[in-house]
């Protein structure tokens, strides 16, 4: 799908300075427990590395991959497991940590198939939040920035994996037809 980088809807410095605060939240929550953080390929990946290094108590990470979106900006309402977790999560606090919770049918998806492993408790953490677009009964537990209902790029989110390496969330303008 063709089209261009937008307005600038989250700067590098907000970015920074949001981060900060849900890792002091997160230290403080987790601080004793078996934390252990679980991203979600690939748009987590940029979150998750500057979120990480803001949780100041121990914590292990594992990652796995779903895609529910095809190419496409809209959701198939499909969940595919691409990769999974290796180990039992029984003995973890379990934190998902997700670029975006959109139609939420991605979170409620997996948040239903991890808790049915038995972990000791699970929570979700999303960096952008839609509530206009849920169409799920989900809401984040940690959430960076509550967003309107516009397409963003950049920061680990793409479209069709381009942009995923901008520093600042943006607004993606496709062509008109
Ligand atoms: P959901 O299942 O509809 O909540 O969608 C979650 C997934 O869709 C996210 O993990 C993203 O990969 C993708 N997604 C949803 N909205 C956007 C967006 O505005 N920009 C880029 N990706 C998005
Ligand atoms: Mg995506």
């Amino acid at each position: 799908m063709a089209g261009r980088i937008g307005r600038i809807l989250i700067t590098e410095d907000e970015l920074r300075q949001r981060v900060k605060e849900l890792g002091e939240q997160i230290t403080k929550d987790y601080e004793g427990k078996p934390l252990l953080l679980v991203g979600i390929l690939k748009g987590s990946v940029v979150f998750m590395a500057d979120l990480m290094r803001e949780i100041k108590t121990d914590c292990k990470i594992d990652f796995m991959s779903v895609s529910s979106y095809g190419s496409g900006t809209v959701t198939s309402g499909e969940v595919q497991i691409i990769l999974d977790l290796r180990k039992p999560i029984q003995n973890y606090d379990l934190l998902i940590v997700e670029d975006i919770l959109d139609s939420g049918v991605t979170l409620s998806y997996l948040r239903q198939l991890l808790s049915a492993r038995g972990p000791k408790s699970i929570k979700i953490c999303t960096l952008l939040y839609k509530p206009d677009r849920r169409k799920c009964d989900i809401k984040p537990d940690y959430c960076g920035f509550t967003i309107p209902d516009e397409f963003v790029i950049g920061y680990g989110l793409d479209v069709d994996e381009k942009y995923r390496n901008l520093p600042y969330v943006g607004i993606y303008e496709p062509d008109a037809e």
